[in-house]
């Protein structure tokens, strides 16, 4: 993908004046503004129609900079930075007084990372200022992992993107915050840094310490039904047949299902991470009325827990609870 330069000084100068750009990362396109500027941060939650209870991540090209947006740097949060930036790897810590409300909805902690794509780099340095950013979809929907995607989502907004080809990642970063005395890690939104990369990560670093999955309330705006594309998603167990489908039509209160079609995950992690969101949307558009995917007991650790945690938010059905719409 080319990009000119006279692309991004447009978007940077965009930036400045309080303006929200599409941007890519390597994890899922972002809805950036400056976090100095309090109407651009604006912007992005009018253009989202996302709660003001969502904090947004806020998106830095350097180390430095991500210690400049908290009130302190700890070690252990420079040693995982150290390893796994740049990448999907976002820090929550407590945030410096500089740092707008709106970004953190009121609370006193900051997400920092420092995504790898080049031109989200690029970017930051040239607006000259952090960008705090969400995916960009709206609330709730399937999250961008090309520019298509994102143009799609908000057709004549005039909103500028950037396009930087498709996502690596193609799921959101990983999120973590510490304990008090550091001697555990929090995953509040698992992505695409799994827990056995950094418990590996751990093994090198000088104190032991646990990497736990934190309860879902510690991450706000991880709530249940995101993620979701136009056509509803069930996740099946074993094989799929009609008799699934006719109970999940009564559950879900829908007439019978005319072309439910499969959601393919693949045997390959990386791939189907990648691709999942591509997947969900292109199965709507090409007129499922229904969107399966069977579970398989081989595919779970690792990144395979994040592609089932979005699959599960995105679900309007499982066979355990029957319809959560
Ligand atoms: O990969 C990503 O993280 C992408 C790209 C664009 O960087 N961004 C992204 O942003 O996924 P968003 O807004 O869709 O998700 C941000 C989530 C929030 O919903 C919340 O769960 C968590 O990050 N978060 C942000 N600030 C937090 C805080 N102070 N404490 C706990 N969780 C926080
Ligand atoms: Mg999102």
């Amino acid at each position: 993908m080319i990009i000119d330069s006279e692309a991004l000084t447009q978007a940077s100068l965009r930036l400045r004046n309080g303006e929200v750009v599409a941007i890519p990362t390597e994890t899922v396109y972002g809805l950036a503004a400056s976090i100095a500027s309090h109407s651009g941060l604006q912007k992005i939650f009018a253009l989202k129609q996302r709660p003001f209870f969502d904090p947004l991540i806020v998106h830095v090209a350097s180390f430095k900079e991500a210690a400049s947006c908290v009130k302190e740097w700890p070690p252990l949060a420079d040693f995982l930075a150290r390893t796994f930036w740049p990448g999907p790897l976002t820090i929550v810590l407590e945030k410096a007084d500089h740092i707008d409300p709106l970004i953190t909805s009121g609370l006193q902690t900051v997400a920092v990372r420092f995504p790898a794509h080049p031109l989200a780099q690029d970017l930051i340095k040239l607006t000259g200022s952090p960008l705090a950013a969400p995916s960009a979809n709206r609330f709730g929907r399937t999250s961008p992992s090309t520019a298509e995607h994102v143009k799609n989502e908000f057709p004549n907004t005039g909103l500028l993107v950037i396009d930087g080809g498709p996502c690596e990642v193609g799921l959101e970063s990983t999120v973590i915050s510490f304990s008090e005395n550091f001697d555990e890690v929090r995953v509040l939104r698992p992505g695409g840094i799994s827990i056995p990369d950094i418990e590996n990560a751990l093994t090198k670093w000088s104190n032991p310490v646990r990497v736990v999955r934190a309860e879902s309330s510690e991450s706000p705006g991880h709530t249940k039904h995101h993620y979701m594309p136009p056509a509803p998603v069930a996740i099946l167990d074993g094989n799929a047949s009609r008799n699934d489908f006719a109970r999940i039509s009564k559950d879900l209160k829908r007439d019978d299902f005319k072309s439910p079609k499969e959601l393919e995950l693949g045997d390959d992690p990386v791939i189907a991470a990648r691709l999942l969101y591509s997947e969900l949307r292109r199965l709507s558009e090409s007129g499922a009325d229904l969107i399966y995917v069977l579970k398989s007991p081989q595919k779970t650790g690792g990144l395979w827990d994040a592609i089932w945690d979005r699959l599960t938010r995105a679900s309007s059905w499982e066979p355990e609870s029957g319809s959560r719409l």
